[in-house]
């Protein structure tokens, strides 16, 4: 088994005799310890981005690893935002990545006819005044 893990740990013990459990990453197979998290199973596969910012693409993987900052969120037998951090892998497990979304202002034609300040949006609607308030 590839292996990126500390597999005899002073206070953690040995991982030799941990049952394997397979399990797929993205239609990839993996292999992990029986009690190991998605992410450090991942992880220790050499696996470090677990999806991509659903707006810019930007890799994101662990980052707090306490179940804190959701970075890890991974969609898994088609639960989407499971953080891997805190969930155990189990035999036969179907992992997805995250992945790109399309953008909820652009059009086809983009969006830069979208105002991008409210100065800008109040000149456009001029007969809108400061401290109208939308009903
Ligand atoms: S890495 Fe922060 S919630 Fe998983």
């Amino acid at each position: 088994m590839n292996s990126n893990r500390i597999i005899d740990h002073p206070v953690l013990g040995s991982f030799e005799d941990r049952p394997i459990i397979r399990f797929t990453f993205d239609g990839k197979e993996y292999e992990g310890f029986q009690g190991e998290t998605i992410a450090a199973a991942l992880l220790a596969n050499g696996v470090r981005t677990l999806r991509v910012h659903e707006e810019s693409g930007s890799p994101r993987g662990i980052y707090c690893n306490i179940g804190h900052c959701f970075e890890c969120r991974v969609t898994v037998n088609n639960q989407s935002n499971t953080r891997a951090c805190m969930t155990e892998i189990k035999e036969h497990m179907r992992i997805e990545s995250g992945k790109l979304q399309p953008a909820p202002l652009k059009s086809e034609a983009g969006s830069a006819h979208l105002p991008r300040t409210y100065a800008a949006f109040a000149e456009k609607h001029p007969t809108r005044k400061d401290g109208d308030l939308d009903v």
